[in-house]
Parts: structure tokens; C-alpha cells; sequence
């Protein structure tokens, strides 16, 4: 018997299915992660993501410009001092003239109240260990000793001019301390992006090459089991009660369950984190033929938009905020 009921009938066109679609996706929703390096004469291609640059401070101040002008919703900066100004303790991370704390100010100058500035809170780019944290004498992260370098950094990147700092080391009770900080210097206004359920992902492999890290070994004892579900609900409780604004989930693609889980709970919006290794495989995928780059990437992006995240962070926000201004 011929079916009554036909669900094909609004996809039998492309004005139809644009009618009916429960997911969109707009520039403002999405967030351009930078990098801007100390040293360099003009941008360095990074290898591992094609398309991808560290900034020059001029070419930085260029490309924050123009995704401001294509409609992007925010700029999330990490910085890449020259190695020989890498310690154990990252000096820099801290220091007024550092590589991240200078190109913050610039673009606050630049940019105003634009755009929202946001600063990656985490030392791992400037330890020359490589690790997130500073080390107790056995080599291991020490979280308190750490907390307490996050906060120096926080304020520094509030003075700087950052509007949202993103601590992405997941010590405990970093959150907690930064707002403190904040508050007690009078920063009320600077809001805290934090990355909530941040896994120890292999998918984070070109970021190491993006930011020269010097990491040997990995991040087990602090980002979350790739296992795990519950224990993200756990870190959302915490962070909202120590006063997160926005709370994070990162990687995206391989964790759409949990920022589907954060998104249902949560009562601040969620955030997700297209990272360096899913937009290598794409990039890397359509190099050879073997998907449509374009298509590839407005999927992943509506399947996260689609699980819960209202802000997408991604290498793609100015040119994907062109293609959303100006519909094919
Ligand atoms: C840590 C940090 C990392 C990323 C953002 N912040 C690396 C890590 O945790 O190992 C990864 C971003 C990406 O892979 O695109 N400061």
C-alpha cells in the first residue's frame, strides 16, 4: 500500500528544507581562535593546519579586523613566546610585555567594544616543559601552586584588555580563584569562558605544532578520560558555582553526547570547541578528493550547533561567517 504519511515531502526542495530547519547557524555564534608568535618578520604557515597561521602582530591585527568585519562573535587569542623565553614557571604568561598580554592590548585598541576579546588563561604555551601547570618536585602538576599563577595571569590579561579569559588547564578550582582575582581588582566586568569538560584528546595534535609546545608525555592527570560522561556533569556543577559566565566542552565532534548532556543542564550558554585535529582531518580529507571541503565543514559545525552548543569555536569562523552573510 502506497504510504499516506511521506517525510520526504519537505526535503523535495532546497526552499523547503531551508523552511524547515531546525538548526541554523549565524556569524555571531562563532568564535576565531588566533595565534600570535614572538619573533617572527611575517605569518608562519602552521604545517598540520593548512590555512592556519601564527600572527605577526601586524597580520594579527589584519585578520581580527576582518572577522570582526565578516560578523564573527568573538576572538580567542594564545599566545607563542620565542622558545628561549620559555620557563618552568611561565614567566611570561604573566609579564605586561608578553607575547599574549601585548597583542591584547592592541586589539582592544583596535577593536574597542567591537568584538569580544578573549585570552586562552593557561600556561602550558609558555612553560618549557610543556605542561599546563607549574611542576612540585617530582615532576608532577601541582594544582594549588598553579592556581595561584592563573591568577596572575588573569589579571594581567584583564589589564590588557581581554573582555573573557579561558582558563584550559582544568586544575581544580581554577575558576573559583580567577573570579575572585577578578573581582577583588575591580574587574567585575571580565567574564569567564571555562573550559568545563576538556579531555585528554589525541585530536589536539596540531595545536602543539601551532604553539611550539615543548610537551613531552601528556595531560592524563589533569584533562578528563575520553571514558567518561558523568564526571563532566560533575566539573559543570563546579564551575557554575564558582561563577563561570560560559561553560565549555572541548573537543567537539568526538563529545557531542556531553555538550548535549551540559547543554540540557546547564543555565549559562555552552560552548564547544572545534579543534585543531578535527580541522585538520577535514582539511586534510578534502585535499585529496575525498570529501567536499565546504559541505564537510557547514556539517560538523550544524551537528554541534545541533547537540547544544550556541557558540562554536573554529579556525573557520571568517570564512564560514562570509559564506552564512551571503548564502549561495
Ligand atoms: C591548552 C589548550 C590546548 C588547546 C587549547 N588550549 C591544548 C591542550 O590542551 O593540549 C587545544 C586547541 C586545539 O587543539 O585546537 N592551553
Amino acid at each position: 500500500m502506497a504510504p499516506v504519511i511521506r517525510p520526504r515531502r519537505l526535503r523535495s526542495t532546497a526552499a523547503v528544507r531551508r523552511l524547515v530547519a531546525e538548526t541554523r547557524l549565524a556569524p555571531s555564534e562563532l568564535v576565531l581562535p588566533m595565534f600570535v608568535a614572538d619573533g617572527l618578520d611575517e605569518p608562519r604557515e602552521i604545517s598540520s593546519m593548512p590555512g592556519v597561521v601564527q600572527h605577526t602582530e601586524d597580520s594579527l591585527r589584519r585578520a581580527a579586523a576582518a572577522a570582526v568585519e565578516a560578523g564573527v562573535g568573538g576572538l580567542m587569542l594564545f599566545g607563542v613566546p620565542s622558545p628561549d623565553a620559555k620557563d618552568a614557571t611561565g614567566s611570561q604568561a604573566d609579564a605586561a610585555d608578553g607575547v599574549l598580554n601585548r597583542a591584547l592590548s592592541l586589539l582592544r585598541n583596535d577593536l574597542g567594544e567591537r568584538t569580544v576579546l578573549m585570552a586562552d588563561t593557561c600556561l602550558d604555551e609558555f612553560t618549557d616543559h610543556g605542561h599546563c601547570g607549574v611542576l612540585d618536585a617530582r615532576g608532577r602538576v601541582d594544582n594549588d601552586a598553579t592556581l595561584d599563577r592563573y591568577v596572575a595571569m588573569s589579571l594581567a590579561q584583564a589589564r590588557a584588555g581581554a573582555h573573557m579569559l579561558g582558563p584550559s588547564g582544568m586544575m581544580d578550582g581554577q575558576v573559583g580563584v580567577i573570579r575572585a582575582a577578578l573581582d577583588a581588582e575591580g574587574f567585575t566586568d571580565t567574564a569567564i569562558l571555562a573550559y568545563t569538560a576538556k579531555y585528554a584528546s589525541a585530536f589536539y595534535g596540531p595545536f602543539r605544532e601551532a604553539v611550539g609546545s615543548s610537551l613531552q608525555g601528556d595531560r592524563r592527570t589533569y584533562q578528563q578520560d575520553s571514558a567518561n560522561r558523568t564526571e563532566a556533569l560533575r566539573e559543570l556543577s563546579l564551575d557554575l558555582a564558582e561563577g563561570a559566565d560560559i561553560v565549555m566542552v572541548k573537543p567537539a565532534m568526538s563529545y557531542l553526547d556531553i555538550v548535549r548532556d551540559v547543554a540540557e543542564i546547564a543555565d549559562v550558554p555552552v560552548a564547544a570547541y572545534q579543534i585543531s585535529g578535527e580541522y585538520s582531518m577535514i582539511t586534510a580529507a578534502a585535499e585529496r578528493g575525498w570529501i567536499d571541503r565546504d559541505a564537510a565543514i557547514l556539517e560538523s559545525l550544524t551537528s554541534i550547533r545541533r547537540a547544544g552548543a550556541s557558540i562554536i569555536l573554529t579556525y573557520w569562523a571568517t570564512e564560514v561567517a562570509g559564506w552564512l552573510s551571503s548564502p549561495a
